[in-house]
């Protein structure tokens, strides 16, 4: 294999940084119908014609449930110390309410111990994604029963596992679910329109800051953080109309939850875009209890956005000018990649008064990775974390506080709606056997990791 570590070391991220790696329940564990499950949103939403791209299912995705040891010993091979996952809501709540289902609580024992046996530090995140489906038949996020639900199960969750787990994470990417489920419905549970997404956005910036009281209530010692999307908006020209337009999208993509979270209300700007919203009167009644001192943040970028004015789309006027068309490098899912643009939204997020510890808790890129002779070459990747994690050391550099940088994903998975083909992983997974076979990009991060162990 080529050398490929030349001038960027771990060690130059300082000693404590946290090096870590991501999975999530509903993409990796299977067993979707076992052990005491209750079916998720995305069981009852892959069975929808045409939602899912190959009409792939998350039922046995990678057999974590069943292969967790093996698979936390390539995360300790590879060299990782922190390793993040999600708790299925209806593992432990089959009906998402009422009954506890006892096998269930005890897998996730079983990984957090594997996780401890092995030195890694569990970083626990509470909703990924897969609300359980028989409260999306009580209208799931959108419902006023909301929060009574939720903060039962991240109660529980904190009771159950607080002694062993001190790292919680509330929610993955508030704006990824409720936009995608919610609004656009290309994510479960595939529902549309301002009036789901708006009851399920004011319900998800409740429960952000419910959810870190709760843990913080019942865990001593919890380091506690809610992860959000970020994507650097960028106009598409210099015309006022797409300076605005981009304006409104940057609400949206990046404002939405964090400055509720850090106090400040729904956010306001010039143009007044959320405020002629119904959702913005909800601010005077709620600024305080959608606060939450958060220990830190956790940021997950992908890929900047292009957008150009279109008085054609109802409320946001705008559209994406897509990196394929400005024919700027992209990932096989058609994202822009660009490093720099990594770089500026970190420094922007740093900029709030309030975030006081940035953790990079999702990054990376999928390429149609093949199996060859053994080998999956994906330099493409490696070159991709090599130029991501460059520009993050030089806003480190420059004193943003940014911890840790966890890669996205272990292994390939269940990538929502895009299914099997989309592979994110720096381990290849054939899932018709099963079979991992480690990416040249894996031992690429154990070989730049190991370093940081001496
Ligand atoms: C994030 C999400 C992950 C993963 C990743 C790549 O938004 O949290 O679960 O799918 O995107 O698409």
């Amino acid at each position: 294999m080529k050398e490929y570590t030349q001038n960027l070391t771990a060690s130059s991220f300082g000693k404590d940084f946290l090096w870590g790696v991501v999975i999530a329940a509903a993409q990796n564990e299977g067993a979707h119908n076992s052990y005491g499950k209750g079916l998720s949103i995305w069981d009852t939403f892959s069975r929808r014609n045409g939602k899912i791209k190959g009409s792939h299912k998350p039922y046995v995705a990678c057999d974590f449930f069943h292969r967790y040891k093996d698979d936390l010993l390539l995360v300790k091979a590879l060299g990782f110390k922190i390793f993040r996952f999600s708790i299925s809501w209806a593992r432990i709540l089959p009906e998402g309410t009422g009954r506890i289902n006892k096998e269930g609580v005890a897998f996730y024992h079983r990984v957090i111990d594997e996780c401890l046996k092995l030195d890694l530090i569990p970083y626990v995140t509470l909703y990924h994604w897969d609300l359980p489906a028989e409260l999306e038949k009580e209208g799931g996020w959108t419902s006023h029963l909301f929060l009574k639900w939720f903060n039962r199960f991240a109660s529980f969750c904190a009771e159950e596992y607080g002694s062993k787990v001190k790292n919680w994470i509330i929610l993955n990417e508030p704006f990824g679910f409720t936009s995608l489920g919610y609004m656009l419905g290309k994510h479960a549970p595939g529902r549309r329109g301002l009036n789901n997404f708006f009851p399920a956005i004011h319900n998800a910036s409740l429960a952000q800051a419910d959810g870190g009281r709760i843990v913080r209530s019942l865990v001593s010692q919890a380091h506690i953080g809610t992860t959000f999307s970020c994507s650097e908006v960028i106009p598409f020209s210099d015309k006022e109309t797409d300076l605005i337009a981009a304006k409104r999208v940057d609400i949206l993509l990046n404002r939405l939850f964090i400055e509720p979270a850090l106090g400040l209300g729904y956010p306001r700007d010039d143009f007044k875009f959320l405020e002629k919203l119904e959702l913005y009167n909800k601010t005077w009644k709620y600024t305080k209890r959608m606060q939450f001192d958060f220990d830190f943040i956790g940021l997950q970028n992908y890929f900047p956005v292009v957008v150009k004015y279109n008085s054609f789309i109802p409320i946001i006027q705008a559209v994406e000018v897509k990196a394929t068309t400005r024919k700027v490098s992209h990932t096989s899912l058609g994202w822009e990649i660009n490093p720099d643009s990594f770089y500026r939204i970190l420094k922007r997020f740093w900029s709030y008064k309030g975030v006081k510890e940035i953790i990079v808790t999702e990054n990376g890129a999928s390429f149609k990775d093949k199996v060859v002779n053994g080998e999956v070459d994906d330099e493409q990747r490696i070159n991709y974390f090599e130029n991501y994690l460059r520009a993050l050391l030089k806003a480190k550099k420059e004193g943003i506080h940014v911890s840790g940088y966890f890669a996205w994903t272990l292994m390939d998975n269940f990538e929502w709606s895009e299914g099997y083909a989309a592979r994110f992983g720096l381990i290849h997974v054939d899932f018709n056997t099963q079979l991992r076979t480690i990416k040249n990009s894996g031992y690429w991060f154990r070989d730049f990791l190991m370093e940081t162990d001496m």
